[in-house]
């Protein structure tokens, strides 16, 4: 017996070994390297038909009889949607078996997990480690790749600033640094597991008007350059191989035919060498913006822009050969998109990349290395809202302890961004998980409260009732999901879906205490119940080892330490709040008197601020000192502060250093986070951390587009949240200068 299983064990670790092996990192390759890409590339441009060059700049999608000759004749070059390794191997093939052989680019949204799934992005903004994320994306890709993905539609980063927008759950929420963060680590992790990156969706997408998905944004140019096009950088910065448009218009041109941002900025000032992909059926609605006629207009205006692939749009696929034929789309056009798109696989060995042998493919999911990395991430992207010391709960106390929504028992926490048709495995329940943890002194019974996990009806009121009379503590996990969240799911009442609101109503009523699980999109309101539950517990669906790690945390068994990426509005008529907001002429006093610019029925301030989440101990800071070396943009600022634990547990605490300018040329804001770490301290414990910024990165953008960095007094602020108070300040000098002139240093 001992032998056999030493044998199973033996050729599952062969087959693990060998998915691996596949899993070459993808990255752009310099030098000569560069240079006989090109040179191949010029040959094979030569030797293609016009067909052959539009098929490469066409991206079809998984559907029912699909057309494998199609790949075969040269005219599809790119596919999406695959999930099953049997017809990915099937695709590859026929590629294999055109006249060019040329490997096809296999998209997929491998957003937060193919099998394996880790928290939303927004939650792994919240753990504020970007080692985290980049190891998400590491095992995103592993598995992605394994199935013979070799491309995926992420990282989103766009900028979430309106709760009401569904897709902000794709990015890392409000703050611009912590996006640039998140961006480049998704990037590095989706590349080093072996699929190409896509920055998306370039941009302003998150800018679009009330939030709603879609919707035009009209965003001045020193806000683009400051705000929504800084993680575009980063991520490319990192690496990425590939950009996609965004849907909406910015600033009246549609993004899709945006030649500005596109091909000027993107291609001209920034140098990006790869390739630029639509929206999904985005050139095709160029007529629906009302900027082309017909679809042969979209199809030029798109291309002439710098989209390179049509993605499911078809009418490159339809026109564009026809177009070149009758002279009204140049050759060059094409071929340069073609180049575009022939880079990128060869730089990212596409055409060296093992087959995916089926086979094997699902043995390489669902590791135990993968569901690891997965519980570390969602454990540290928990964030503890409030808390009346109930937390962590003791088994002493909770004997009998109600579990209650069906979102705490749902098979598969399955979200919208999800990919179907990989198999996973079954999660543990949040229930059956706490009664692990607490153990046998404690009796853990469960009412899913509600019909279906989107809670759009109450399941059995009486009975969850009688079941709160009968509890020592109520734990209730609530939230968004189904169709309240993500793309298409913007939102004008960020409430609790459905019949939640009352149902947790019903439990506040019995008088027991309840810890409230959030598992949504987005920052909810939760003003109606502040003060009125034992504890609020926040997650942005934490993913397949979500509930283990919730449970962790309720039983103190991990100590909590996410922090919210974006500010929760106190109420809808707030929005848009961000912590980041310029001054006015007429500021908030503590009066509070008319004329100042306030609401009258309304505080400014968010429910909880950004950046803020607590912890079983207790953090304090001290002794803060600022060291400035050198002068004008090329100084360096390090600022130092005295972390202490405080309290009696261990713990991770995310020091944050906010920086003000208070005068210069033009109004900044009242603070921006420039640099942040995570600190894990004993109990008792005591560190000196210092946090070090950049003058450059103290700048902003003007009119123009131009960046400046103004010499003079900045502000800094350290702390725990947005609301940090221990404040020091600087005075960055003018670097000297020939001329000897005064002003901004460009
Ligand atoms: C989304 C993209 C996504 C594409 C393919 C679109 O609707 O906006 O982000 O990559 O679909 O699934």
């Amino acid at each position: 017996m001992r032998i056999l299983l030493n044998i199973v064990c033996l050729i599952v670790a062969a087959l693990v070994s060998s998915a691996a092996r596949a899993q070459e990192p993808v990255r752009w390759r310099g030098g000569a390297q560069a240079a006989a890409i090109e040179r191949r590339i010029d040959r094979l441009i030569a030797s293609m038909t016009l067909e052959e060059k539009v098929g490469q700049l066409h991206l079809y999608g998984r559907r029912e009889g699909f057309d494998y000759a199609e790949i075969r004749a040269g005219r599809v070059g790119n596919v999406m949607n695959f999930v099953d390794p049997v017809e990915m191997a099937a695709v590859q093939k026929a590629a294999r078996e055109s006249r060019l052989k040329i490997p096809l680019l296999i998209g997929l949204d491998a957003v937060h997990g193919v099998s394996t799934y880790f928290p939303l992005p927004l939650g792994q903004a919240a753990t504020f480690n970007p080692g985290l994320a980049e190891e998400a994306a590491l095992w995103t890709a592993r598995e992605a790749r394994a199935l013979g993905i070799n491309w995926t539609f992420a990282p989103m980063v766009d900028m979430g600033r309106d709760p009401r927008w569904g897709r902000l759950l794709e990015g890392a929420g409000e703050d611009v640094h912590l996006s640039n963060v998140m961006a480049a680590a998704r990037t590095r992790g989706y590349q080093a597991g072996g699929v190409a990156a896509t920055a998306k969706h370039f941009v302003g997408y998150g800018g679009g008007e009330g939030g709603r998905d879609y919707n035009t944004a009209w965003i001045p140019v020193e806000q683009l350059h400051d705000l929504h096009l800084p993680p575009f950088r980063a991520s490319l910065d990192a690496g990425s191989l590939s950009v996609m448009a965004s849907f909406n218009s910015v600033n009246g041109v549609p993004a899709t035919a945006h030649k500005g941002m596109l091909s000027d900025l993107l291609r001209g000032s920034w140098r990006f060498r790869g390739l630029v992909v639509s929206d999904f059926g985005s050139i095709p609605e160029l007529i629906k913006h009302g900027i082309a006629r017909d679809e042969p207009e979209a199809a030029r205006k798109a291309l002439a822009a710098g989209i390179d692939i049509d993605m499911m749009g078809f009418v490159y696929a339809r026109h564009l050969a026809a177009e070149v034929r009758a002279g009204r789309v140049p050759m060059v056009q094409v071929e340069a998109a073609v180049r575009r798109v022939l880079r990128v696989k060869f730089h990212a060995g596409m055409d060296r990349m093992a087959d995916i042998d089926p086979k094997t493919a699902e043995v390489a999911l669902q590791s135990q290395a993968a569901r690891d990395a997965a519980r570390r991430n969602a454990r540290e992207s928990i964030i503890l809202l409030d808390n009346n010391g109930i937390l962590p709960l003791r088994a002493a106390q909770a004997k009998r302890v109600l579990v209650v929504g069906a979102l705490a028992r749902a098979d598969q926490e399955r979200v919208w961004t999800d990919p179907a048709g990989v198999p996973r495995r079954p999660i543990e329940g949040l229930d059956a998980a706490l009664q692990r943890l607490l153990g046998p002194v404690s009796d853990v019974f469960f009412q899913p409260g509600v019909t279906s996990y989107c809670g759009l009806e109450l399941a059995q009121r009486a009975a969850v009732i009688e079941a709160a009379a009968a509890a020592d503590v109520i734990v209730a996990k609530l939230g968004e999901d189904c169709e309240f969240m993500g793309e298409g799911a913007s939102r004008t009442r960020l409430t609790l879906p459905g019949v939640q609101d009352a149902l947790l109503e019903d439990l506040i009523a019995s008088g027991k205490p309840v810890v409230l699980v959030l598992a949504t999109g987005r920052p909810l309101v939760l003003t109606h119940l502040k003060g009125r539950l034992a504890a609020l517990v926040q997650t942005f669906h934490a993913g397949s080892e979500g509930r283990a790690a919730i449970a962790e945390v309720l039983t103190g068994a991990f100590n909590p330490s996410g922090k919210t990426p974006m500010s929760f509005p106190r109420s809808v008529g707030q929005i848009p709040v961000y912590y980041d907001h310029l001054p006015t002429g007429r500021p908030e006093t503590r009066i509070r008197q008319r004329y100042e610019s306030i609401y009258i029925d309304e505080a400014n301030q968010p429910l909880y601020p950004f950046g803020f989440g607590l912890s079983y101990t207790d953090f304090g800071f001290s002794d803060l000192a600022v060291d400035v070396a050198g002068a004008g943009r090329e100084a360096v600022i390090s600022v130092s502060v005295t972390l202490a634990n405080r309290g009696a547990r261990d713990g991770q605490e995310v020091v944050q250093l906010y920086v003000r300018q208070p005068q210069a040329s033009i109004s900044r804001p009242v603070r921006q986070l420039k640099a942040f770490d995570k600190i894990m301290l004993k109990a008792g414990e005591t560190r000196r951390v210092t946090l070090v910024v950049k003058a450059s990165d103290l700048g902003y953008h003007d009119a123009q587009g131009g960046h400046v960095v103004e010499p003079g007094r900045f502000d800094v602020f350290v702390g725990n949240s947005a609301l940090a108070d221990l404040k020091g300040d600087f005075v960055l000098a003018r670097r000297p200068s020939r001329a000897g002139q005064a002003g901004a240093l460009r």
